[in-house]
């Protein structure tokens, strides 16, 4: 069974005569200067990509950050333009940054404080007094943005952690909209997350939400600890929900998904095409690939992974000359001084490990930094034997859900972080690993790579089972069906209320 898309029908029977306002920190459309031309941009990001239809068909707004160097010579005076640009559908309401407030707000406080935190790495936090300046004044900027698109009565749904202020700012001017939240980074334990000097101001702004959502029970049950800090805030476990200032905030597990057909279909088509024939000759590769696939971030466990294939080879010389590991990665956040020192510590363990065991013949890790078209990437999916997905830590991690998808024949087998919330789905069918746990992991490589055919193709259609029925529409759909249960819920409660 698959998610069903919405249909704009679907979402205005949920939605009724409430408009929809969306905002995130990315925008589905950039527009860019390319050679003096300007080109419309779509991030490759799964998350804008599968919203972005779904806004199509039930209209409204999209509210984010205007991040291209051109969007503001195609927005009208109020940042508004018409997106799709071929035929448009709804308005994207664009919010301008200045340069300092990007550097404070996303590179900042975005990045080196809530990231760290989230991800349960506080030492790695940097909690520079401005950084909480900047997030503010740009959490104001995104709320006078959407309380400007919504009317009394819209439902506003904000993503990810770059917004955590904005549902109390949207309040003062939009008491009554309907707002929601889905939290896309793990939601860490109480102990964590009161490291942050901000944890009191993050809770009030979050608990302004009608309903939050995040990957898992367990994030659930970490913001219901943290909320208990607030004195004046009262727990309600059976219901899982917060009253706070006035207000029921209900918590809730979606945990998001891909658009599996769609990679399935695009695998289907990738078979035997040039990008891999080109690939083969161009790298001396093992009989046996293992692939990894990420954002060049700390949490990711690249270099945990290295030290683990760099143990394999070590002790089982017999995967030297057999197993090349290819690792895409995309540099992501480099102005930040820790990402910046991650890229240039994985390609000088690659160099190492390449200098260590390479040979004529073999190159035991490929790298590969540069774009790849969508075939290229879902060609090394599907022909690769291993995935290798092994983060330190990770709230959902999508790219586990496309190499299962991606499985079309000659199943590979997933191998899988224990701190990941894709473990919690795809766990008994993936071999689990602890990215810190060097030769277990390793020991969990070959493992993987000696299971008999009939064992990997029952593992893996249980986990194709898995990700097609959870996928990301219906990530949306369980969602909206929430938004109108805790309405219905409501509107019972004041006719009670007017009856007695
Ligand atoms: O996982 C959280 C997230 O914000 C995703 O939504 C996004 O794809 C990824 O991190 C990268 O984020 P960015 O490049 O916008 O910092």
């Amino acid at each position: 069974m698959t998610g069903e898309r919405p249909t704009a029908e679907t979402v205005s029977s949920i939605l009724g005569d409430r408009e929809l306002v969306v905002a995130s920190n990315r925008q589905p459309y950039s527009h860019e200067y390319e050679d003096e031309e300007i080109v419309v941009n779509r991030p490759a990001g799964g998350l804008t990509s599968a919203l972005d239809p779904v806004v199509q068909s039930a209209g409204g707004t999209w509210v984010a950050w205007a991040s291209g160097d051109a969007d503001g010579e195609v927005t009208d005076d109020d940042g508004r333009v018409g997106v799709p640009p071929e035929n448009p559908a709804y308005d994207l309401r664009r919010v301008s940054l200045s340069d300092e407030q990007v550097d404070g707000y996303y590179y900042g406080y975005s990045n080196q404080v809530l990231w760290p935190i989230c991800h349960i790495d506080p030492s790695k936090m940097n909690a520079r007094a401005d950084f909480w300046q900047h997030y503010r004044d740009a959490n104001r900027k995104f709320a006078d943005a959407i309380a400007d698109e919504a009317n009394g009565e819209s439902v506003v749904w904000l993503q990810d952690y770059h917004l955590a202020l904005v549902p109390r700012m949207v309040r003062e001017t939009r008491p009554d909209v309907f707002c929601m939240q889905f939290w896309h980074i793990t939601w860490p334990s109480r102990d964590a997350f009161q490291t942050c000097p901000q944890y009191r101001q993050l809770l009030d702004g979050l608990l302004a939400n009608d309903l939050i959502g995040f990957h898992t029970d367990q994030y659930c049950q970490n913001f219901l600890d943290c909320a208990a800090m607030l004195p004046d805030a009262r727990v309600d476990r059976a219901t899982r929900s917060v009253v706070y200032d006035g207000r029921r905030t209900f918590v809730r597990s979606f945990p998001l998904g891909i658009d599996a057909t769609q990679r399935r279909q695009l695998a289907i088509s990738s078979a035997d095409n040039e990008f891999w024939h080109e690939f083969k000759d161009e790298h001396d590769l093992g009989d046996t690939l293992a692939l990894g696939i990420e954002r060049l971030d700390y949490t990711k466990g690249i270099p945990e992974r290295l030290a683990a294939l760099e143990h394999l080879w070590e002790t089982r010389p017999e995967w030297q000359g057999e197993l090349t590991y290819v690792q895409k990665a995309s540099e992501s956040r480099s102005q930040i001084p820790e990402y910046q020192a991650l890229q240039d510590f994985v390609e000088s363990e690659i160099q190492r490990l390449n200098e260590r065991f390479g040979t004529d013949n073999w190159t035991p890790v490929v790298y590969l930094n540069e774009y790849l078209p969508k075939d290229g990437l879902a060609t090394l999916y599907r022909e690769a034997d291993l995935g290798i997905v092994s983060p330190r830590r990770d709230g959902m991690n999508l790219v586990a859900k496309e190499f299962v998808a991606s499985q079309v024949d000659d199943p590979g087998v997933l191998l899988l972080s224990e701190l990941t919330g894709a473990a919690e789905e795809l766990g008994d069918e993936a071999i689990l690993v602890h990215p810190h746990d060097t030769p277990g992991f390793a020991d969990a490589i070959e493992s993987a790579l000696s299971l008999p055919e009939p064992e990997r193709s029952r593992r893996m259609n249980d986990l194709e089972r898995l990700v097609h029925s959870n996928d990301v529409y219906a990530w949306m759909n369980a969602q909206f069906r929430t938004v109108k249960a805790i309405q219905r819920g409501r509107d019972v409660a004041a006719k009670s209320v007017k009856r007695q």
